[in-house]
């Protein structure tokens, strides 16, 4: 055969490879390399997973030549490892015999590297989540970069499935079943370091440079990874196993209900039947697995997914993609203070101003806490401080990229502020309010560039509500908006662009909801019920708990403000005129201890979720009106905005969605 046609017969061997490189160096060491196309992370698609096949027969056929010492496995994409299967793809995946044959070829793959005659190893950098982290178990030996980048962990629930590529055994192998299912019931992703001590990880290194070469080192020296120690192992043994399993059903209740989140319980049953076996849990899971991707709580949790994904797309970007490092937050009261601790959490250099010390000092000490309990580390936190000033003159306005105006609920005072703001703020920095009630028209008109001042609408508690709203008046131009999104972006929130107009989106649709339960307790339903009703449904909580949470002087206002009279001989008036103001005053419709409502049993109510999907009714359909009329561009854009701004049941994929599934 001729040079020319061995060359051809090796290429119809090995077809060009779109997602890998595998090259073969001098010392007969592989590297293996996975860079997707078109995409800034690493996946494992069908198209992907096939290759690798191709790859691995390869690494086979040299194997058993014996001109092959082993292979390391890489990222071509720095800092980013494998962010798990191509969730894009999970769609066309759920039906269930397509499924079933696609997880037996990727278990029998990754049952094939596991069992190579040479040692493959695993070099990671930055996320390797989901199947990543299935592919990296199957190696037989881990590598990790201890910094910020890299992440371990098993988010499938979060998309209600879990592991299916073998993970569920191979994690129990390594680490114990106890932390193993841990990691897969939470979602929680570990650091490196925490990896390493549980036992998904074999080795550390510092510097992503001395990957190549540990890995190197790694196959020479033919290390292994161990499994867990027996005393991790004992605790999936027998009668302690099926206690194991007690205390996780337990766990997870608390958060979540089985016939809205199936898959956590559906896992935790596979290790009561096989946790003490590695091997059989691995073999039990494809089929505990099958009927969780069809499900509606699994595509609904998907269709959140891409539309949090979709959100990540409406800032500007390439060369339009602003940097903002400078942000002066005016007002440091319960908004104002914690929207300036949140944007220096995130990195920015925050300036704070009210009228005088005594009043931001309250902001800094809670942003302290803040800071305390997300940062790790002394300096991290040393730092996150030194990035908040308090600034009650106001001196970092001119050099400000963003200033945002969280000050009392008055038209007067915020068009003074923005009158100075507009004189002093440098050319092209954003000028926004987070006001909730007042017609962004009426503080832009007296601006000189009314279409300067867009709305940033934050939700309380800040640190933990990821939307914001982000409000365009009708002097505002796309490119505004999407300043203020690409903003919001930076500092890590969700944002939703809606139109100005009373209660934007989020408190437009919340309050008939609320106030239709008020209405109920009012003609003599218990609140209790009421509020368990709405949580059988899948809300986070009751509408009568809420409004004591909102308070009711809020809630009143905002309920007249969208043209929802309160009747004066109502409760609701009679509690509000007894200053019972809900949490913050110790009573509203209920008595508070300890920031907890005290509950009396609810009667008995025969299908208490069916009641909750009444009770949403009002919600669902003022989330249309706010579509039909324009507020917000289209049925996915509100479905995530009133997801993510209520905690709407995002099992039933938004009220829209939830309305059209006839599940509301
Ligand atoms: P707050 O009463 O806690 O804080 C307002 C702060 O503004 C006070 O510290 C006050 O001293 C300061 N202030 C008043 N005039 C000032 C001036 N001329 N210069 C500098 N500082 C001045 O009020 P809160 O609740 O933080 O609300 C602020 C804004 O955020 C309002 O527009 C409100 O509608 C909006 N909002 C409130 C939410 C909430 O849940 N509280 C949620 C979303 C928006």
């Amino acid at each position: 055969m001729s040079v020319m046609e061995s060359a051809a017969a090796d290429e119809a061997v090995l077809p060009e490879l779109r997602h890998w490189r595998f090259e073969v160096d001098f010392e007969e060491m592989g590297w293996l390399t996975i860079d997707t196309p078109d995409s800034a992370v690493n996946t494992l698609g069908s198209a992907t997973l096939a290759e690798l096949e191709v790859v691995v027969a390869q690494i086979e056929t040299l194997a058993a030549a014996g001109t092959l010492k082993g292979v390391v496995l890489m990222s071509g994409k720095p800092g980013k490892f494998i962010a798990g299967a191509d969730v894009a793809e999970f769609d066309t995946m759920s039906e269930p015999a397509v499924l079933q044959v696609a997880l037996e070829r990727a278990h029998k793959l990754f049952d094939r590297i596991e069992a190579l005659g040479v040692p493959m190893v695993a070099a990671i950098h930055g996320y390797c989540l989901g199947g990543g982290l299935e592919l990296a178990l199957a190696c037989r030996y881990r590598i990790a970069v201890d910094d910020e980048a890299t992440r371990l962990g098993f988010p499938e629930v979060k998309l209600g499935i879990f592991p299916g590529f073998g993970g569920t055994g191979r994690s129990i192998r390594q680490m114990g079943p106890v932390d193993a299912m841990q990691i897969m019931l939470t979602g929680r992703l570990l650091r490196a370091r925490q990896a390493r001590a549980a036992g998904l990880v074999d080795k550390l290194v510092r510097h992503p440079d001395s990957l190549r070469w540990e890995g190197r080192k790694a196959v020479l020296q033919k290390r292994s990874s161990s499994t867990a120690p027996f005393a991790k192992r004992l605790l999936a043994m027998g009668p302690l196993r099926r206690q194991a399993a007690e205390r996780m059903r337990q766990e997870v209740a608390r958060k979540a209900r089985d016939v809205h989140y199936p898959a956590p319980y559906a896992l935790i049953e596979l290790f009561e039947a096989h946790g003490d076996d590695w091997k059989a849990m691995k073999e039990g899971e494809i089929a505990r697995f099958v009927p969780l991707m069809s499900g509606s709580t699994a595509r609904n949790l998907r269709r959140v997914f891409f539309l949090s994904e979709s959100l990540k797309r409406q800032g500007l970007r390439g060369s339009e993609k602003p940097v903002f490092r400078r942000v002066h937050v005016i007002g440091a009261g319960v908004m104002g203070g914690d929207i300036a601790a949140w944007c220096a959490l995130r990195g920015m250099a925050v300036t704070l101003q009210d009228l005088d010390m005594e009043r931001i000092a309250p902001a800094l000490a809670r942003a302290e806490k803040l800071f305390k309990k997300r940062l790790k580390g002394r300096t991290e936190i040393a730092n996150a401080l030194a990035r908040l000033e308090a600034d009650p003159l106001g001196k970092g306005l001119p050099r400000a990229d963003v200033i945002i105006e969280a000050v009392v609920e008055r038209l007067d005072v915020k068009r003074t502020i923005f009158a100075d703001a507009e004189a002093r703020a440098k050319p092209g920095a954003i000028l926004a309010t987070n006001t909730s009630s007042i017609p962004l028209e009426q503080i832009a008109e007296e601006l000189a560039q009314p279409a300067r001042l867009i709305g940033l609408h934050f939700f309380n508690p800040v640190a933990q509500l990821p939307l914001v709203e982000v409000i365009r008046s009708r002097f505002n131009t796309d490119r505004d908006v999407a300043m203020g999104a690409s903003f919001a972006l930076a500092i890590g929130k969700s944002p939703v662009a809606v139109k100005s107009a009373p209660g934007f989106l989020v408190n437009r649709v919340l309050m008939p909801y609320m106030l239709g339960a008020v209405e109920r307790v009012e003609q003599g339903a218990s609140k209790e019920q009421i509020d368990a009703a709405a949580v059988a449904y899948g809300m986070p909580m009751g509408p009568i708990e809420l409004m004591d949470t909102v308070g009711l002087d809020v809630g009143r206002s905002v309920a007249e403000e969208l043209g929802h009279a309160v009747p004066p001989q109502s409760t609701f008036a009679r509690l509000v005129a007894e200053n019972k103001l809900g949490r913050k005053a110790g009573e509203g419709f209920y008595k508070w201890r300890d920031g907890r409502p005290v509950k009396g049993e609810p009667p008995p109510h025969p299908d208490l979720a069916a009641l909750g999907a009444e009770l949403v009714q009002p919600l669902i359909a003022e989330t249309q009106r706010a579509v039909d009329e324009g507020i917000v561009a289209g049925e996915d854009l509100a479905d995530i905005g009133v997801i993510l701004g209520t905690g709407f049941a995002p099992f039933r994929g938004g009220p829209l969605r939830a309305r059209a599934q006839g599940s509301a």
